[in-house]
């Protein structure tokens, strides 16, 4: 039988490193809610409605019925890239711009109510791993199986930092670091859906773990 496994936590914890891995074991849908969040910032940074110094919610909030947001599986990568209005943006999301902004978008709660009826939608037939801030405790707060991941924020900016010079991003570790630090105060302490650890999310603290105790922990999780 299948289930709704939710993993939650700071902001590079990992989580969809794990997620990815345990969806294809399981042969589950993966669903990286954070790659929502990221296309409606992209959107509004494309149109100007938030950049340095300003940000005009009123304006996003608008146009929010223009946004679509999809999933479509790439078989090369082996995971779902995210499209914006059938635009392919997937690497547009992940520079240290649209992570600078994401945070402040995210507090709106007309985006949050959009995105989470959409991925209420994309778990009612179960079988998915769904990763995020608020799967637990907001979108399925059923879910037979919630994860709660953490690390020091210094194994986290160090881990974000070398993934994005792989990528060939040209920034420096205190900036990473700096990001993931503010963001996880935003939403932590944001009004709407802040991130909190739900009551029966078991929590998983990785700094010393390695990708393979990770995936054992939670497969045997799932498995009773
Ligand atoms: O997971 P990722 O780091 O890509 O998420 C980017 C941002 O999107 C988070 O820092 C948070 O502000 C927001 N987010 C959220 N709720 C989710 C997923 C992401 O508020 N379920």
């Amino acid at each position: 039988n299948k289930i709704v496994i939710a993993i939650d936590g700071f902001s590079s914890t990992g989580k969809s490193t794990i997620a990815k891995k345990i969806a294809k074991q399981l042969n589950y849908i993966y669903v990286d809610t954070g790659a929502m969040y990221r296309a409606v910032t992209y959107f509004a940074l494309e149109n100007n409605f938030i950049g340095d110094g300003f940000f005009y919610s009123e304006k996003l909030i608008e146009q929010l019925d223009k946004i679509s947001i999809n999933f479509k599986f790439n078989d090369i990568k082996g995971f779902a890239e995210v499209y914006l209005n059938g635009k392919n943006i997937e690497s547009d999301i992940r520079t240290l711009r649209v992570s600078q902004f994401v945070s402040p978008v995210a507090t709106l709660s007309e985006v949050r109510r959009k995105l989470v009826e959409q991925q209420q939608l994309m778990g009612k037939d179960k079988g998915m791993v769904m990763d995020g801030r608020d799967i637990g405790t907001v979108v399925f707060p059923d879910a037979e199986l919630k994860i709660f991941m953490t690390a020091s924020a210094e194994t986290r900016a160090k881990r974000r930092y070398k993934e994005l010079l792989e990528r060939g991003h040209n920034l420096s570790y205190e900036d990473v670091l700096e990001n993931v630090t503010t963001r996880d105060r935003i939403d932590s302490t944001r009004e709407d859906s802040p991130l909190v650890k739900a009551e029966d999310a078991i929590e998983i603290d990785n700094s010393d773990l390695t990708i393979e105790e990770q995936l054992d922990t939670i497969l045997d999780l799932a498995s009773h």
